[in-house]
C-alpha cells in the first residue's frame, strides 16, 4: 500500500523536474531550420524588438512579372514567431496583378481584404472542385493547408490583403514555377503534364527554366 504510493509520488516529482515550459523560442536563423523550427536564440539576448515587425506597413513593389508583391513575416524574417504556430504576410496586387497558383505545404491560410477587389479561390484535392469568389474590403477567406490556390486583382485599383498562416514558416510552392522554372528535360515535362513541346518550351523560356 505504502510503497506504490511512494513510487507514484516520486514519479510525479521526477516528471515535473524534467518538464520544461518555454514562454517563447525566438529563432536563431544563423542555425539550420528543422521540422520543429529554428533553434532558440539565447533568452538573455531576446528583446521586445524580436516580437515586433515593421515591414508590413509598407506597400510592396509590384513592378514585376506578376504585378504583385508578397511581404512575409515568417520566422526567417520575423524570428519572434518561431515555435508559436503562426505567421503573417501582406499581399499587394497592382491592377491586373496576380498571385499564381500555389500551395503552402505547412499551413492553412486566412486572408483579410484591406482594400480593392480580387478573385480568390482554391481547388480541392479530393475532387478538383474549385471554390472561388470575388472578395472586397473587409472580406475574409480561408485556404485549407496544402491545397492549390490563387488570387487575381479583378478591380480597377491596387488591392491589399493581410494573410495569416497556421505555421511560423508555411513554405510556398508556385505551381507554374514548379513545373516550368526547373531543369527537368522538356520531354519529361511534356509527358507528365500532357502539354505539347511548343508550350513547354515557351513556358520554360518565360519562367526561367532550362532543358
Ligand atoms: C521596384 O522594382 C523595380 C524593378 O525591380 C525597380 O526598378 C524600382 O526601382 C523599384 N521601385 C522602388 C520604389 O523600389
Amino acid at each position: 500500500m505504502f510503497l506504490p504510493l511512494l513510487f507514484t509520488i516520486s514519479l510525479l516529482f521526477s516528471s515535473s523536474a524534467h518538464a520544461s515550459v518555454l514562454d517563447f523560442c525566438v529563432a536563431d536563423p544563423s542555425l539550420p531550420d528543422g521540422p520543429a523550427g529554428y533553434s532558440c536564440k539565447n533568452p538573455a539576448k531576446v528583446t521586445v524588438d524580436d516580437f515586433v515587425y515593421h515591414a508590413l506597413g509598407i506597400p510592396g513593389n509590384t513592378s514585376n512579372f506578376i504585378k504583385a508583391a508578397i511581404t512575409t513575416a515568417f520566422a526567417p524574417q520575423f524570428p519572434g514567431v518561431n515555435g508559436l504556430g503562426i505567421s503573417i504576410a501582406r499581399a499587394d496586387l497592382a491592377v491586373g496583378g496576380l498571385v499564381p497558383l500555389h500551395t503552402h505545404p505547412g499551413a492553412s491560410e486566412i486572408i483579410y481584404m484591406v482594400k480593392g477587389k480580387i478573385s480568390a479561390g482554391f481547388i480541392s484535392s479530393s475532387s478538383n472542385t474549385v471554390y472561388y469568389k470575388t472578395l472586397r474590403k473587409g472580406d475574409v477567406m480561408v485556404f485549407p493547408q496544402g491545397l492549390m490556390h490563387f488570387q487575381v486583382n479583378t478591380g480597377k485599383h491596387v488591392a491589399t490583403a493581410i494573410a495569416s498562416f497556421g505555421s511560423p514558416n508555411p513554405g510556398v510552392q508556385l505551381t507554374p514555377f514548379a513545373l516550368f522554372a526547373n531543369n527537368l528535360p522538356s520531354a519529361i515535362v511534356e509527358k507528365t503534364t500532357f502539354l505539347d513541346d511548343a508550350e513547354v518550351k515557351k513556358l520554360k523560356a518565360v519562367l526561367g527554366g532550362t532543358g
